[in-house]
């Protein structure tokens, strides 16, 4: 039986019953528990298999609640805060003490955001905790963007995938930390560089390891499919080299056909980033189920969103 439903009711009940519950957000679901129940965040970490020193992002009903969750709000978080949400930005801040270390892995810093999307934030409203959720994936496979990819992973897991349909955004959120008030880039996402730089001016990346070795957006291999997966500048010349194999062929808009191609898809007939966003992972859940010796991907133009889904691309192809 499907674990698939659109009970928003039946999530509010599991969930102040300390269950886990998947949720649709506007970049990718995620799988959600009350932040104060130490029996769900553990459920989190296990259902994941993702390391416990990994922190999670809580997920707020409004801006107004960022003040109940950190000590203090620096002026250009407030500013990022009321320019993009609800929506896929993601902020570092420092917690407060009322805020289990578990969902923080031991750090004094928590991460939050107000997920776009009319089904969680109606969810959201109606509970009396927020809720912490990272992407819906085994550790380091592809994240979810449809309630058919969580219940494909979790289907004997946990108790129920809230239905939100396909999400909008389709990467995650953009995560920004602050340094002296000043805010840091440390993970590229669904929110572009040139729209935060509008907001607060020019701002720093650090989209690296070395700045949060403990984080799982940040190690270098992530997003990834179980099919190997080449990421290339050059199209032709990759293709040339594994035309003995079943080649499956990632591009950004439209390529001449090939017949040494077994299975193709295309993120953007148009050029368009945002529509590319959309696609990139149901993209490569499709590729990974086709039984192919060899994913590979065209890099996307590198502005805007095309960065981060160079990001993602960049560590679903590290061995
Ligand atoms: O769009 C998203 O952000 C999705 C949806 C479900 O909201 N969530 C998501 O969560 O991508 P997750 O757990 O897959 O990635 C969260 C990232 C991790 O890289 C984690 O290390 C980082 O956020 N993070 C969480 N708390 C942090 C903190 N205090 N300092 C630095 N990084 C933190
Ligand atoms: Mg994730």
């Amino acid at each position: 039986m499907s674990i698939i439903s659109t009970d928003i009711s039946k999530a509010v009940k599991l969930l102040s019953n300390e269950d886990l519950v998947a949720i649709p957000t506007e970049t990718v679901y995620g799988l959600a528990g009350n932040i104060y129940s130490e029996k769900a965040i553990k459920a989190i970490f296990e259902t994941k298999q993702r390391p416990l020193f990994n922190p999670l992002i809580v997920h707020i009903p409004s801006v107004e609640y960022l003040e109940t969750i950190v000590e203090d709000i620096p002026k250009k978080a407030q500013l990022l805060a009321d320019a993009f949400w609800p929506g896929p930005i993601t902020l570092v801040l420092k917690k407060k003490a009322t805020i289990p270390d578990l969902i923080t892995a031991g750090k004094d810093t928590v991460a939050m955001r107000m997920p776009n999307h009319p089904v969680t934030l109606k969810l959201l409203s109606e509970l009396d905790f927020p809720l912490a959720a990272p992407s819906a994936n085994p550790f380091n496979r592809i994240s979810p963007t449809t309630a058919q990819h969580v219940e494909n992973y979790f289907k004997d897991a946990i108790k129920m995938v809230l239905e939100g349909g396909s999400c909008e955004r389709g990467i995650e959120s953009t995560i920004i930390g602050f340094e002296n008030g000043e805010p840091i880039i440390y993970r590229l996402g669904s929110t572009s560089i040139e729209a935060i730089e509008e907001v607060v001016g020019k701002i720093e990346i650090k989209n690296k390891k070395e700045v949060a070795p403990d984080a799982p957006g940040m190690l270098e291999r992530h997003y990834a499919p179980t099919t190997k997966t080449i990421l290339t500048g050059n199209l032709i010349d990759s293709i040339e080299a594994h035309k003995n194999l079943r080649i499956g062929l990632l591009t950004y808009n439209d390529f001449l056909d090939d017949d040494v191609i077994d299975f193709k898809i295309v993120l953007s007939e148009h050029n368009n980033l945002e529509e590319a966003a959309s696609k990139l992972y149901d993209a490569l859940h499709q590729l990974d189920k086709q039984e192919l010796d060899i994913i590979i991907a065209e890099k996307l133009p590198d502005y805007g969103l095309g960065k981060s889904i160079n990001d993602r691309l960049l560590r679903a192809s590290k061995s």
